[in-house]
C-alpha cells in the first residue's frame, strides 16, 4: 500500500463499520469505508448477539496464580499458556481445533461466533476487491467457507517486565478481531506512531499480510497497518485483550486473483510467513 493513501488524520477518528442482520460489513459512508480500507483499522460496533462479557470475565480470571487455565500445556510456540520473552504479553491461546478440548463450552462458542465476524469482514474485502466469488474460497484457503486456521487469545500484561507492550508488528493473518480493555494500542501512519483509543461498545479490527498478499492484484488491495503496544506499568489498570485471529491454514496456500479471475501469484502460507519473519526480523537490526 502506498504511503499517499494514508492521509487522512486520526485526531478525525477511526471509522466505525456494523455488521447488518445479513451479515454484510456495512460503514455509514463511502468516506467512511475508503479511510477504513485505507489505513487498514476500523471500529466495529460490537453485534448485540455477541456474549462479550462472559469471555471478558474469563480472560480476567486467568490474572489468578492458581487458575487451572495456567496451566494448560503449550502446543508448539504459538499455543497454550505462554509468556512471551520479547515482551509483556501473557497469553493463554489456542487454535480452533482445542477451544472445545481446553475453553469453558461459553468461550468456545464466542470463538465460533467471531468466526462469522470473521468471515462476514473478509467477504467484504473480496467483494471490494472485485475478485469473482467463485474464487474467495481458493484464495483465502478456505477461510471464507468456515475452514482456514483461527486463534482466540486472552492476553494480559506482565508490568514487572519493563519491555514493550508489544513491539511494531504486522499481523500475519487476514484480520485480527481485538478487545481490549485499557489503552496502549499505537498504529503507524505515515512513519508516525498515533493512538488507537479504547471505544466503548466497539471492537478494533485490523487487517494483515495474508489478506493483503491475496487482494493484491485486485480492485482494492489492502494493507496490513503496523501497530505496536507501549509498555504498560503497575500502576496503570491491568490491560486485558482477547485477540481473535482469522489465519489461513500453516499447510495450505493462497493465491492471487485479478478481477477477471485469472491467477497473478501463489505462496505457500508456511512460505509467505517465513519471508515476514525474516523481514521483521531485519527490520529489528
Ligand atoms: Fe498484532
Amino acid at each position: 500500500m502506498s504511503s499517499s493513501r494514508h492521509r487522512v488524520p486520526l485526531e478525525a477518528g477511526l471509522p466505525i463499520a456494523t455488521i447488518s442482520g445479513e451479515q454484510r460489513l456495512v460503514f455509514a459512508s463511502a468516506s467512511d469505508f475508503d479511510h477504513a480500507w485505507d489505513v487498514g483499522i476500523f471500529y466495529l460496533r460490537i453485534p448485540e448477539n455477541l456474549d462479550l462479557d462472559d469471555a471478558r470475565q474469563f480472560g480476567r480470571e486467568l490474572i489468578s496464580l492458581d487458575s487451572a487455565y495456567r496451566q494448560i500445556v503449550q502446543y508448539g510456540k504459538l499455543e497454550g499458556f505462554i509468556a512471551l520473552e520479547n515482551n509483556q504479553q501473557t497469553k493463554l491461546a489456542l487454535r480452533r481445533e482445542r477451544w472445545d478440548q481446553h475453553y469453558p463450552a461459553d468461550v468456545a462458542a464466542f470463538g465460533r461466533q467471531l468466526d462469522t465476524i470473521g468471515i462476514a469482514i473478509i467477504r467484504e474485502v473480496f467483494n471490494q476487491s472485485g475478485i469473482p466469488e467463485t474464487l474467495w474460497d481458493r484464495a483465502s484457503g478456505g477461510y471464507t467457507s468456515g475452514g482456514g486456521d483461527a486463534f482466540l487469545n486472552f492476553v494480559h500484561y506482565d508490568t514487572r517486565n519493563p519491555d514493550w507492550g508489544l513491539r511494531p508488528h504486522t499481523d500475519y493473518g487476514f484480520i485480527t478481531i481485538l478487545d481490549a480493555s485499557a489503552p496502549g494500542l499505537q498504529i503507524e501512519i505515515d512513519g508516525q506512531f498515533q493512538a488507537v483509543p479504547i471505544l466503548p461498545d466497539h471492537l478494533i479490527i485490523n487487517f494483515g499480510e495474508a489478506l493483503h498478499f491475496i487482494t493484491a492484484h485486485s480492485d482494492r488491495p489492502v494493507g496490513a497497518v503496523v501497530h505496536r503496544v507501549l509498555s504498560q506499568q503497575s500502576t496503570d489498570p491491568i490491560r486485558h485483550g482477547i485477540v481473535y485471529f482469522a489465519n489461513p491454514d500453516l499447510d495450505g496456500i493462497l493465491w492471487q486473483f485479478d478481477v477477471r479471475g485469472e491467477i497473478k501469484g501463489s505462496s505457500s502460507v508456511e512460505d509467505l510467513f517465513a519471508l515476514l519473519e525474516k523481514n521483521l526480523i531485519q527490520n529489528r537490526k
